[in-house]
């Protein structure tokens, strides 16, 4: 694998204002799963925005899933990956890091230009009153308002939830926003929602000032990533990538290298310094 790192330092050697655009491949080695790696068990299909929303049954069940799924997210620590992109950024050499992931664990390795495109588990937010609270809190609401409510998770999810063996989910009890008593959902984009526009302008803007962009980690099938990628290209940026896999939109990348992002970025970064 190192014998492939050459051409992508090379195309990122000069680069001072880079974007870097992250998803869930940047977290598997810090044991949160992604969608599209091969992995063995039953794959749940993430919850619309619109089911959550009209279908009461479906929210408990979004939270119930979520009750037992999050203990696991909030005990994930970051790797050497986003350690390695959180010292670049210290080295100055980072503008703004765009991520796809909902985990904050950029944040917990130290990086500090942050836009989470798809928001974070670790806020809640009331679709009435607007309200952000801590999704710590909430687990304890919803521990305390379903005593007894067995844990039984078979599959962490990519979304923090969990794959559990039941369906009595009209059970379960979802606490209302402590202030006005409306609807708390995870301050986390869903499919069928759109990214807010004021994340989608900081990222645009800041591939406007970047002199490369740096993929790491994303198949880039969601448009939501990828539209920065494409606009990069626009511009004439470089554009590298550290991914294990294929990705969307292929003949954009100009150098790449094909590996875990826990051993490519450290040695990218390191090269990078030197
Ligand atoms: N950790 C998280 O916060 C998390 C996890 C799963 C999904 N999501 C959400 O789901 C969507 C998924 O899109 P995406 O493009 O981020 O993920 P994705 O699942 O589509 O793509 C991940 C890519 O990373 C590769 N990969 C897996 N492990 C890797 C490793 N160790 N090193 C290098 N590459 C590795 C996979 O082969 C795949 O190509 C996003 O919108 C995101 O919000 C978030
Ligand atoms: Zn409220």
């Amino acid at each position: 694998m190192l014998s492939d790192i050459e051409p992508l330092a090379d195309l990122l050697a000069d680069a001072r204002r880079l974007v870097v655009l992250t998803g869930a491949g940047c977290s598997t080695e810090s044991g949160i799963p992604d969608y599209r790696s091969p992995r063995p068990g039953p794959r749940s299909r993430p919850i619309r925005y619109m089911e959550f929303v009209r279908k009461p049954l479906m929210r408990r069940r979004y939270w119930a899933r979520s009750m037992v799924g999050w203990p696991a997210i909030a005990a994930a620590r970051p790797n050497s990956g986003h350690a390695a992109l959180a010292r670049l950024e210290a080295a100055g050499r980072v503008d703004t890091l765009i991520t796809q992931n909902v985990d904050r664990l950029h944040h917990a390795a130290g990086s500090r230009d942050v836009v989470e495109l798809h928001g974070a588990l670790a806020e809640v937010r009331c679709l009435d009153c607007g309200a952000i609270t801590d999704r710590a809190a909430m687990q304890a609401r919803l521990r305390a308002a379903n005593p007894g409510w067995i844990a039984a998770a078979d599959t962490i999810n990519p979304d923090g939830d969990a794959t559990l063996d039941r369906d009595d989910y009209e059970r379960f009890v979802v606490p209302p926003c402590a202030t006005c008593g409306g609807m708390l959902k995870p301050r986390v984009v869903f499919f069928g929602e759109s990214v807010p526009p004021q994340r989608v302008a900081a990222s645009f803007a800041a591939v406007e000032r970047a002199d490369a962009l740096l993929v790491a980690g994303t198949s880039l099938t969601v448009y939501s990533g990828l539209r920065f990628v494409r606009a990069a290209a626009e511009r004439g940026l470089p554009v590298g990538l550290v991914n294990l896999g294929p990705v969307r939109d292929d003949h954009l990348i100009d150098a790449r290298i094909d590996g875990p992002t826990g051993a490519a970025l450290p040695a990218l970064v390191e090269r990078l310094l030197r």
